[in-house]
């Protein structure tokens, strides 16, 4: 797989995949688009739980996880995330990606990538993370997740993964109001995942970005 480090508009990293000609991350700005999509629109909705059960689709550079992580240390909740890829990043890539604004970010960053495959592991009071090597169309989980994050490569460049069949998958894995948050706002994902069930909100997107996809299981 071919990759190329890229700065995006925040001064964050993302790389760059030219076999499909698609960025990781919005060239907007890395940071602020997980921020926005993940944190603020997915995670804060929430703040009630006691635990919040986390599904990511494409644990990729890791920076979403690193910010759910931030995020239940700010908070103080217990987070247990889930995150499955395909193609995991060599060290030899990840290493070079530099999304920290402190030395303890740095560090967690690198725990969240050393962290084995297919096992669960703790990171301090409150987060824990699976990251499984697997493609989703093999997920077959059951009402076990509050949230999904689902950032998958665009559906120009993945539409296997942007199917009804796909976000029934997802559905299922999510417990009753649960919610599945994406940076995609295209009509026909609004349309297929309304299809399935969910009901699905156009929000605000991330800078750069007009609008974005909530969905909830009622
Ligand atoms: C848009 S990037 C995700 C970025 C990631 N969340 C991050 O913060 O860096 C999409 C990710 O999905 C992974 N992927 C592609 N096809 C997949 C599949 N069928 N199942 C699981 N992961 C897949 C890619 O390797 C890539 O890491």
């Amino acid at each position: 797989m071919k990759l190329e480090f890229l700065t995006t508009g925040d001064k964050s990293p993302t790389l760059f995949n030219r076999a499909l000609n698609e960025t990781y991350h919005s060239r907007h700005g890395a940071r602020q688009e997980s921020e926005h999509v993940y944190v603020i629109s997915g995670l804060d909705e929430l703040l009630h739980l006691d635990t919040i059960r986390v599904f990511e689709m494409g644990f990729g550079t890791g920076l979403n996880i690193l910010l759910a992580h931030q995020f239940s240390e700010l908070h103080q909740k217990k987070l247990d995330v889930t995150s499955i890829e395909l193609y995991p990043l060599d060290k030899e890539i990840w290493s070079q990606l530099d999304f920290s604004k402190s030395a303890v970010e740095k560090e967690v960053f690198t725990k969240l990538h050393q962290f084995p495959w297919e096992k669960r592991s703790v990171l301090g009071t409150y987060f824990s993370l699976e990251k499984r090597n697997m493609g989703l169309e093999d997920i077959r989980y059951q009402s076990e997740f509050d949230i999904i994050f689902f950032d998958a490569f665009g559906p120009d460049k993945q539409p296997h993964l942007w199917t009804p069949d796909v976000f029934q998958l997802l559905f299922d894995s999510l417990d009753t109001n649960g919610i599945l948050v994406t940076y995609s706002a295209k009509g026909q994902v609004r349309r297929d995942l309304q299809s399935i069930g969910f009901e699905v909100e156009r929000i605000q997107g991330p800078p750069g970005k007009r609008e974005m996809l909530r969905a909830r299981k009622k």
